[in-house]
């Protein structure tokens, strides 16, 4: 089970101005989140970097190498391990998605089709489902 290849081209070739604009999407990505969803504010209380800031530019460049889980496996273990400690919740997932991808939209303008966005939501989500997956097992174990 991986994503359709339709989904990884598209996510690649788009992977550059939405890290390109990284910094204006996420900092949108907050605003619209922490709007609707106000409860996930203090989540990042304890926020120690601008680590997170690169959530954009992470699901891009993890989509980009979906193909080969393994490359992935160390990152995917760091942001499952620091979402424990944070307490990131399976249902805060679809929070972030949706202020992810309406802020892509916002920024990127006519360049976000609705064939790019649906392909972000995918890689997205696909991310986000072996997140949740691992976030599980610790969140079990501890
Ligand atoms: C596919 C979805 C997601 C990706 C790719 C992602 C990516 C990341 C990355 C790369 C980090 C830094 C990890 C480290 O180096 O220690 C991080 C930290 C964090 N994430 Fe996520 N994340 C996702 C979903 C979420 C969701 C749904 C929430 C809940 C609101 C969330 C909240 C946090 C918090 C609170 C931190 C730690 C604080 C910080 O450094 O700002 N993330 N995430």
């Amino acid at each position: 089970m991986g994503l359709t290849k339709e989904t990884v081209e598209i996510v690649k070739a788009t992977a550059k101005p939405v890290a390109e604009n990284a910094e204006a999407i996420t900092t949108r990505m907050y605003e619209i989140l922490f709007e609707n969803h106000p409860e996930t504010r203090a989540l990042f209380n304890d926020a120690p970097s601008d680590q997170h800031k690169k959530l954009a530019a992470a699901v891009g460049a993890y989509a980009a190498n979906i193909e080969n889980l393994d490359v992935l496996g160390d990152a995917l273990e760091k942001m499952a391990q620091t979402h424990v400690r944070t307490g990131v919740k399976p249902e805060h997932y679809p929070m972030v998605g949706v202020s992810l991808l309406a802020a892509v939209k916002e920024v990127l303008g006519d360049a976000a089709t609705d064939e790019v966005l649906a392909a972000w939501k995918e890689a997205y989500f696909f991310l986000g489902d072996l997140l949740i997956a691992r976030e599980k097992e610790l969140y079990a174990a501890a």
